[in-house]
């Protein structure tokens, strides 16, 4: 009897891999016109959520991407609930939002790799402004070395546990009071989640899995919360200085970012000011919009990936193999945005702060 029902299935399944295609066709050829008209009436009838007085809590916003768009907001009126490990850092960022206009900032130093601080993190903002709008999931770790030249594995656990983990948890805290307030979650995800890049695998891997987790929970929310995510390319930031975590575990100090920075080649790809991208990424949550790739040229590799995965593969390949590797070659060649922040940009002891 299984055997039957074994064989019946997999002629279903051949069939379907016959027909699916066929008729997909089809629908794609009668539902694309009302579609467009569809996106056309709701674009010209989308307005931008007003932010004055909404609550936003931000996490990782003691630097680079997560500290710009507190300003973005701050700017908007919105009151801030800002999060990181680094408490003089968000002092700092505290007091530019209160410049920029936001009525009410609130820090919170919480390491979001622990599900007891992410729950910690949610219970003192909706104590403090008694309700959550906006919670926009941005904090994170990544590491710069290919898989196999790692001598150490516990750097591993860390980036998963604060890239998704952290997002997770938090999500998971948040969302009653997101419910309630008609709320929405804007996460910060990455091109690399479908784009990989070498020399970042497992970042590349906890990316894929933000992706995947806020796509499904778009599916199981509906339009109760609606979740934005956004998918920078290469931004200018402490990360992409070289603020990145070593096969050990540890984070890797000015010096030795310096020269991760400098051997990778990541300078390939143009960085983009945190400012840009900030700005951008704030009108696409107010507006809703369900998924945005900043730059949005990335975009292309995207269906390079699907319609001809060979030339993707191997032009990556080609790029970051070689001592030095091509990318590294071509991106000391260039120069401009291109071009990895010099000694003079570390000297603070620190790393290049966005203009
Ligand atoms: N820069 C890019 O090219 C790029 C591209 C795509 C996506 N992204 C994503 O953008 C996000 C922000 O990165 P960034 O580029 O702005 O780099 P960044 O300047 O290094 O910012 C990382 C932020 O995350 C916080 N953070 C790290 N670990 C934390 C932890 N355990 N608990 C709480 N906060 C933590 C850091 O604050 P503390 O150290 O003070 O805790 C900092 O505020 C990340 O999710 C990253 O993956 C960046």
């Amino acid at each position: 009897m299984d055997e039957y029902e074994d064989t019946l299935l997999v002629l279903v399944n051949q069939t379907l891999d016959l027909m699916w295609p066929l008729a997909l066709f089809f629908i794609l050829l009668l539902t694309y016109p009302p579609l467009a008209v569809w996106r056309c009436v709701r674009w010209l009838f989308t307005f931008p959520w007003p932010m004055q007085d909404r609550v936003v809590l931000i996490t990782g916003a003691s630097s680079g991407i997560g500290e710009h768009i507190a300003y973005e907001y701050a700017r908007l009126g919105a009151r801030l609930a800002l999060v990181a490990r680094r408490e003089e850092r968000l002092e700092e960022v505290e007091d530019n939002c209160k410049s920029l206009g936001s009525p009410d900032v609130q820090i919170i130093q919480a390491d979001v790799s622990k599900e007891e601080d992410c729950k910690q993190v949610v219970e003192e903002t909706v104590q403090h402004f008694q309700r959550l709008d906006t919670l926009l999931l941005n904090a994170g770790v990544a590491h710069i070395y290919s898989f196999e030249e790692a001598d150490d594995t516990k750097g591993f656990g860390p980036i998963m546990d604060v890239n998704f983990w952290g997002y997770v948890y938090t999500t998971k805290f948040a969302l009653p009071h997101l419910r309630r307030s008609q709320g929405q979650i804007v996460v910060n995800d990455s091109i690399v989640s479908f784009l990989p890049q070498a020399k970042t695998s497992i970042y590349n891997a906890s990316k894929a899995a933000v992706s995947q987790f806020f796509e499904t929970l778009r599916v199981e929310l509906g339009s109760a919360v609606p979740i934005t995510v956004f998918l920078p390319g290469a931004i200018k930031s402490e990360m992409t200085d070289g603020k990145v975590l070593l096969p050990d575990g540890k984070v890797a100090s000015p010096d030795e970012a310096f020269r991760l920075r400098n051997e990778a080649g990541f300078g390939l790809f143009p960085l983009l000011p945190t400012s840009a991208l900030a700005r951008r990424v704030v009108k696409a949550a107010r507006y809703r919009r369900p998924r945005v790739v900043i730059p949005s040229w990335y975009k292309t590799m995207f269906y390079l990936k699907i319609f001809e995965p060979e030339l993707l593969y191997t032009s990556l390949r080609i790029f970051w193999s070689g001592r030095p590797s091509f990318a590294k070659r071509l991106s000391e060649i260039f120069g401009g945005g291109i071009k990895p922040p010099g000694p003079k940009e570390f000297e603070r002891g620190g790393f290049r702060k966005d203009e």
